[in-house]
Order: C-alpha cells, then sequence, then structure tokens
C-alpha cells in the first residue's frame, strides 16, 4: 500500500475507535492493554531477532500470554478491538491498534495530551511470539515472602521494596526514574477489581454506579459498569489528580493507593518528580509524552 492509503486506513481505524471509546467507557481497560503488550519489552535482547526483545507486537492477543496473571481481564479488551475494529481495519496491526486505542482514551475521551504516536508495528501471528510470564510490575508484595515480583518466574525482579522493583521492571525496558513517576500517572485513570488483580475494594462509592457521575473530558456523562476501586475520584478523565491524591493523606480512604503507588512519593528519587507533576499538569503531560 501506499503512504497515503495507509494514512487513510489509519484516520478511518481511529474514527471507529473513538466511537468505541465513547459509547463502551472502555478507555482505561485499552491503555492497561496497551502498556502491557509494550511492557514486557528487555532491552538486552534489543540486538536479538525480531521479536524475542518484546515490546509492542501484538502477542498479547494470543494464549499463553492473554492467560498470564498480569493480564487478567484483557482478555476484554483484546475481544473489543477484534470484533469493533480489526475486522474492518484489517490493515492495521493488533500492535498499532491496541496502541492506538490508548492514545485516544488519553487525549480524546481522557483530555490528556496528544502522544504523538507513530504507527507501522507489526505483529507476531502465532502464539511462538509470547512473552514470558512475570516482566510486568506488582502492585503489592507478595504476603508470604514480602517480595515484590517473583511469583511467577519473575526472579530477576524481585526486590523487598516496591522502588526496586519498579526499577528492576522498568529499566530492564529502558526506561529512567522520571519515566517510572510520569508513566505511572497513567492511574489517573481506571479501577483494580477484585475478580483481576484482586486488589482494591469489591466497589467504593465512585465506582458502585449510583453515587456519582462520571464524566469524559468534554464534559458528557459515560454510563459504565459498576465496580472496583479507583485511584482518582474522575476515572475516565487524564490529569494530574493521580499525583495530587496520592500525596494527601486527607484525601478520601476509598481512593486505591498501592503500595507502588505510594513509592513515587516515599522513594527519594523518585519524589522530586511526583512532586512536579502534583504541582504541575502540563510538567505531567510532558513526561508522559516522552516516556
Ligand atoms: C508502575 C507499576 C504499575 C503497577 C504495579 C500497576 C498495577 C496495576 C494493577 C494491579 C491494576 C489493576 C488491574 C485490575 O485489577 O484490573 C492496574 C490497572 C491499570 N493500570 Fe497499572 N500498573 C503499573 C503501571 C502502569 C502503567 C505504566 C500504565 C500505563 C501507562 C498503567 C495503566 C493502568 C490502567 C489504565 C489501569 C486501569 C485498567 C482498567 O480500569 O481496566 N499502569 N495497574
Amino acid at each position: 500500500v501506499s503512504a497515503n492509503e495507509y494514512k487513510e486506513a489509519l484516520l478511518a481505524a481511529r474514527d471507529d475507535i473513538d466511537i468505541l471509546l465513547a459509547e463502551s467507557a472502555c478507555g482505561p481497560l485499552m491503555v492497561r492493554l496497551a502498556w502491557h503488550d509494550a511492557g514486557n519489552y528487555d532491552k538486552n535482547l534489543a540486538s536479538e531477532k525480531w521479536p524475542i526483545a518484546g515490546g509492542a507486537t501484538g502477542s498479547i492477543r494470543f494464549a499463553p500470554e492473554i492467560n498470564h496473571g498480569a493480564n487478567a481481564g484483557l482478555i476484554n479488551g483484546v475481544k473489543l478491538i477484534q470484533t469493533h475494529i480489526k475486522e474492518k481495519h484489517q490493515l492495521i496491526s493488533y500492535a498499532d491498534l491496541y496502541q492506538m486505542a490508548s492514545s485516544r482514551a488519553i487525549e480524546y475521551t481522557g483530555g490528556g495530551p496528544s502522544l504523538g504516536i507513530r504507527y507501522g508495528r507489526q505483529d507476531v501471528d502465532s502464539p511462538d511470539g509470547c512473552q514470558k510470564e512475570g516482566n510486568l510490575p506488582d502492585g503489592e508484595a507478595d504476603p508470604d515472602t514480602g517480595n515484590y515480583g517473583g511469583t511467577s518466574g519473575t526472579a530477576s525482579t524481585e526486590d523487598k521494596t516496591p522502588g526496586g522493583h519498579l526499577r528492576k521492571v522498568f529499566y530492564r525496558m529502558g526506561m529512567n526514574d522520571e519515566e517510572i513517576v510520569a508513566l505511572s500517572g497513567a492511574h489517573s485513570l481506571g479501577r483494580a477489581y477484585h475478580d483481576r488483580s484482586g486488589l482494591g475494594a469489591e466497589q467504593t462509592k465512585f465506582t458502585d454506579g449510583s453515587t456519582t457521575t462520571q464524566k469524559f473530558a468534554n464534559g458528557k456523562v459515560t454510563p459504565f459498569h459498576a465496580g472496583g476501586s479507583s485511584w482518582t475520584e474522575q476515572f475516565f478523565v487524564f490529569d494530574n489528580s493521580y499525583f495530587i491524591v496520592l500525596d494527601d493523606d486527607t484525601s478520601d480512604p476509598e481512593l486505591l493507593k498501592m503500595s507502588s503507588d505510594k513509592a513515587v512519593f516515599k522513594d527519594d528519587d523518585f519524589r522530586p518528580f511526583a512532586e512536579k507533576f502534583r504541582d504541575n499538569k502540563d510538567s505531567f503531560f510532558e513526561s508522559y509524552v516522552k516516556a
């Protein structure tokens, strides 16, 4: 295909993704889907033959990867993209569609920055391209061992502290401390669910569907399925509220703060970035885009 044809196909897919995001309120799920497809990247394997180093290759759509513990619930996102977008936009890879859905959930429904991402990712075409389990971060330590990482083949990311564990996971991807803190701010969106990660409450006053209203960044009220614990009150809006709430001891106790989240203020080298993002939304956006 010509560059122009490809561009037109991308724009058409984007229109349908925008409709899907607005109608099914799946934006946060898409951000997590794209991140988990990409976040197994290992820079130490970068010189190996593609797709050994992992990254955004669409491998998450196959078992066994989709059944990894960290990916609980993401099958719903895979199915939404498959049936609503991919079947109509065959030209675009799954890997690109996942990243596009994430980017639109941040910019379009979320009101966040334009990520300016580039497209043209190639998909792996079979489960042989799946990544090994254990490359993604833990929000809480194993209650028996006190270790973050380590329960599912993640020995290389094991650590007694959340900050140490996050560094092992994110440094392997080639990220630095500022990028770890900025990317953590994606928890401005979405929720943790009891029947997925097992973290947080069954539901809270923000997620029970009866007491609060959820809005997209354009002010339009969005219906959503009840349940889970959100990090922020408006969990379809992408802004720096995650950092504001996290650093506020008087914030509503029904908002979620995992140990890995708290680390962005508790860890001495993370804290300056968390404070900067708390105080300045534009600086958060700038660092998030870069990361
Ligand atoms: C820093 C280490 C991180 C840890 C330990 C972590 C952990 C988690 C956990 C446990 C959940 C709940 C999943 C569930 O129960 O459904 C979650 C949800 C989520 N995560 Fe993270 N995460 C991290 C980083 C990130 C990053 C880098 C992004 C994106 C850039 C991200 C985006 C999301 C989103 C959007 C949700 C909500 C999904 C939904 O509402 O369905 N997270 N994360």
